[in-house]
């Protein structure tokens, strides 16, 4: 069976763009950077961005377009004993899917919520009562997860490449809107304030500036997609002759753009009505409702901002069903649709248990955590970072970085920018930094 192809490397860039912008942009970054210090926060993201981030994209891709096949298959292609390192990814592909999809079914509930009534009443009450329920979060979830069976069965070009070149364009126009929208709002400079100037008092000691690392770096790594394999799994189905090295500044810089404008849009309007920035998920769920109900046309910005959070949330959730998908297409020749339909029902099913843990299951718990935050934590603070560090050593130094330099140049066509430096980091650099924020991270 011939191996599909994205159509052009722009329907790549989209769709990898697609992979990194999703719930990490709009749903984690504003909060987490506002939280640990605004400026000091954003710094070290920029610097991770660029010594850890944009390497372990180039080196992603460099490993799928040689290889020409799934994260398992890749990293065995390479060394017979390494394949762990793709099924680490693979692994850590379902734990991802199964609560991300959960929140997926949120945002559907609240789009809907929206589209049929005007205001959801008290924010609070409205979310706890809603993802406490047995039955409709799972059904919501359940729908969510069918939306991205649908569009990873029609492939990648006819389905992945083409979802992403409309929703990004569409993202980007909407979030614009909204943020500018929110910038007239009374008491925006707040919201602004929080998020883009330094604030010293969270780093009294050594260990405060070690806690806002390992948060950079887990943003790095779930913002960017890497660790996961997706990147393998996407650069296998790149052309030859595209600029890997363009690719992997145009992706952060894509990635960067949406998270910044997204802390734009959602801060000022959580200042300036007087709300405290919530963690994570009450950010999205019982902040910004409350603001949607309080503002003149509020109900159309919702509907708008829901429907933007979905398609971010979907050509996130696409990335990594397709590279779990890739893997039972090359190893066992499975029709497309068998494949996305059986990853599909695994994480679905590992996905309703999630959705219990927040209700009915909550007494259930493993590590002194719900299976929901186990999963969090499993995927964020376990198989990202694993599966970064042996990426570097397997290319750098199993594959060879001769090697890696000839794929990322294509045969020479593109001369590779600072190779020495990019030998540097692969080899000892970002190792050593993953090693460290990795085993801090776990004290
Ligand atoms: N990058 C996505 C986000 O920011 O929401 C999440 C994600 C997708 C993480 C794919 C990892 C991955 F392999």
């Amino acid at each position: 069976m011939k191996r599909e192809q994205w159509s052009s490397n722009m329907g790549f860039l989209l769709a990898a763009a697609g992979s990194a912008i999703g719930l990490g942009n709009l749903w984690k970054f504003p909060y987490v950077a506002g939280s640990n210090g605004g400026a000091i926060f954003l710094i070290l993201y920029l610097i991770l961005l660029i010594l850890l981030g944009a390497p372990l994209l180039l080196t992603e891709m460099a490993v799928g377009r040689a290889t020409r096949l799934n994260a398992i298959d890749a990293c065995k292609a390479i060394h017979p004993r390494w394949g762990f390192v793709g099924a680490a990814g693979v692994v850590g592909a379902f734990v991802i899917l199964s609560y991300y999809s959960v929140i997926g079914g949120w945002v559907l509930k609240y789009l809907f919520a929206y589209l049929r009534h005007s205001s959801l009443g008290d924010a609070d009450t409205y979310y706890t009562g809603f993802i406490t329920k047995p039955l409709e979060p799972v059904l919501w979830h359940l729908l969510f997860a069918a939306c991205c069976f649908g569009i990873v069965a029609f492939g990648v070009s006819k389905g992945i490449e083409r979802i992403s070149k409309i929703f990004l364009p569409v993202l980007l126009i909407t979030l614009i809107g909204i943020g500018g929208y929110a910038l007239t709002l009374p008491g925006a400079a707040q919201g602004l304030r929080f998020l883009f100037l330094p604030d010293f008092s969270h780093i009294q000691s050594f260990s405060d500036l070690g806690t806002i690392l390992v948060q950079a770096m887990g943003q790095v790594f779930f913002s960017l997609s890497i660790g996961m394999g997706t990147l393998i799994t996407y650069g296998s189905y790149l052309d030859k002759q595209a600029n890997l090295q363009k690719n992997a500044v145009m992706i952060p810089l894509f990635d960067l753009i949406i998270a910044l404008l997204a802390g734009i849009a959602i801060l000022p309007c959580v200042f300036s009505f007087g709300l405290e920035p919530s963690a994570g998920s009450g950010l999205l769920f019982r902040s910004l409702p409350y603001v949607f109900d309080h503002m003149t046309g509020g109900r159309w910005l919702a509907i708008a901002f829901f429907v933007l959070v979905f398609i971010a949330a979907v050509t996130s959730a696409i990335s990594l069903l397709e590279s779990i998908a890739a893997f039972f297409i090359d190893r066992l020749h499975w029709h497309r649709i068998s494949a996305s339909g059986l990853a599909t029902l695994c994480f679905a099913l590992i996905g309703v248990a999630n959705s219990l843990s927040m209700g009915v299951w909550s007494d259930f718990t493993l590590f002194g955590m719900s299976l929901f935050d186990l999963m969090v934590f499993l995927s964020d603070n376990v198989l990202m970072p694993i599966g970064g560090f042996f990426l570097c050593i397997l290319a750098s130094r199993i594959w060879g970085f001769p090697k890696l330099l000839q794929e990322i140049s294509s045969n020479g066509t593109y001369p590779v920018r600072f190779p020495s430096i990019l030998r540097w980091i692969l080899r000892w650099m970002a190792p050593a930094m993953i090693l460290v924020i990795f085993f801090v991270s776990l004290f």
